[in-house]
């Protein structure tokens, strides 16, 4: 059995058009990029990178949050998150900092541009100069892209408004359009000079940037969350709210495929292999999918590889229902399901707070002096952690009636002790 796992581990990354999954994440994956020699980097809500050649990742360790989004650059990697950060890797030193998540990111050859909720766009030189901050724009920053030589970014977020600045001297320039929903994502294609756009209500438009007109692909599902042009320029991937790819030939401009690639849950994240041949997607499900593109509609499912704790809800106790839902996204139960935004809670009981070995926690809870069982954790969730320990890592979060919280207790009891 170790045997064949190590044969797994040590696969390469097909060379072109196969489906594969990339596995090992504990969390949504929201970014993926990928790199001229056939690198892939993948974001996730479970507060790593995940830099894969082969079926084994290198862990980029070092956000204290969510990564919402990843480039490569030249040598270097950067990744941006929920911890409001932008980090270079290798290394994950810290080279931006904004007031908000960070949602966006872009590469040029000299600057790093990063989209956040803060309402303003950072310009990060590569070169370690000074920052310049674009805005405020008055609310939040979603999608950030460069024009191919670097001197323009264009940026759109939730006001609806796609913006140009000039990066030179940092001040807009131009307001292409404005949309009176969000805009989530971007993708500039300089050469055939157009811009697409996808948006919260479900709309997604090309507009022509040269004689002004635009064509609308808009169907009835909302939001988008995705947008990837294929390297030839070809092929604009559009992936929703619903878990629905659309793939759109940006040269008789019709829709060539349009399918339901997850069984639950967004497509968060779309990106076409260097080569052109596969389609790269991630969602609700841990793992990332890839595609031929010749043959994207016939594939699997993302998500047909449902995770265990997704029974249906109405077969499950209170308990487990409790932690199925309010839980489970960040903790696993067994000593081996690490990789999620918070510790595994196997053992939890009578452990004292905060020290879990290898798990990077806040100063607070690594600090506190709390043991964690019934009745801490009962507080935890009666007063909720922001008033139990305030500063923890730990998302706002109450159980307001006594009885779900001693069933959650009574089911985490059962399901984080050993086995044997
Ligand atoms: C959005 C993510 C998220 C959700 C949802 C979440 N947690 Fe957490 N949890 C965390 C993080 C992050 C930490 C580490 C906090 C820190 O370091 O300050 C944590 C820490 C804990 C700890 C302390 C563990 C230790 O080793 O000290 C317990 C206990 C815990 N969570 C229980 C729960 C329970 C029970 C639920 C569901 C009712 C839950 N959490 C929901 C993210 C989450």
């Amino acid at each position: 059995m170790r045997g064949l796992v190590v044969a797994l581990a040590l696969l390469p990354l097909p060379a072109w058009a196969e489906f594969f999954t990339l596995k090992g994440h504990g969390g949504p994956i929201m970014g993926i990029a990928t790199a001229p020699d056939g690198r892939i980097a993948t974001a996730s809500f479970d507060n790593s990178v995940g830099l894969w050649t082969g079926q084994t990742p290198e862990w980029l360790e070092g956000h204290e949050a969510a990564v919402n989004s990843v480039a490569f650059n030249g040598t270097a990697i950067y990744s941006a998150g929920d911890d409001f950060t932008l980090r270079r890797w290798p290394g994950g030193e810290i080279v931006g900092r904004h007031k908000g998540k960070i949602v966006g990111l872009a590469a040029s050859t000299t600057h790093v541009a990063t989209a956040s909720w803060d309402g303003t766009i950072g310009l990060w030189p590569v070169d370690g100069s000074d920052p310049k901050m674009l805005g405020s724009t008055g609310s939040g920053v979603n999608a950030v892209v460069f024009s191919p030589d670097g001197s323009q970014l264009y940026s759109a977020g939730m006001d609806g408004a796609l913006r140009i600045w000039d990066v030179a001297n940092g001040q807009e320039t131009n307001r292409l359009v404005e949309h009176g929903f969000g805009i989530n994502e971007l993708v500039l294609n300089a050469q055939d000079n157009w811009i697409a756009y996808g948006a919260v209500d479900g709309v997604t438009r090309i507009l022509d940037l040269e004689a002004g007109g635009d064509r609308d692909f808009t169907l009835d599902r909302r939001p988008i969350l995705a947008l990837a042009l294929s390297p030839d320029r070809s092929l604009l991937a559009v992936g929703d709210g619903e878990g629905y790819i659309m793939v759109i030939d940006t040269v008789e401009w019709r829709i060539v495929q349009d399918f339901r690639a997850t069984l639950r849950g967004p497509v968060w994240a779309l990106a076409f292999s260097v080569d052109g041949a596969n389609l790269h997607a991630g969602g609700i499900d841990e793992a990332m999918y890839s595609w031929p593109v010749t043959t994207l509609s016939d594939q699997e499912q993302m998500a047909s590889a449902e995770p265990s704790f997704l029974k249906n809800p109405d077969e499950m106790g209170n308990g487990e229902r409790q932690f199925a839902r309010k839980c489970s996204i960040c903790h696993g139960l067994s000593p081996d399901s690490d990789r999620r935004a918070g510790p595994t809670l196997h053992g939890v009981f009578g452990r004292p707070a905060g020290t879990l070995p290898g798990y990077l926690y806040s100063d607070t809870l690594q600090d506190s002096d709390i043991i964690w069982n019934d009745e801490t954790i009962n507080a935890l969730f009666d007063e909720g952690p922001d008033h139990y320990i305030p500063g923890s890592k730990m998302p706002m979060q109450r159980i307001a009636q006594p009885q779900d919280r001693a069933d959650l207790i009574a089911f985490l009891r059962r399901a984080t002790a050993d086995r044997n």
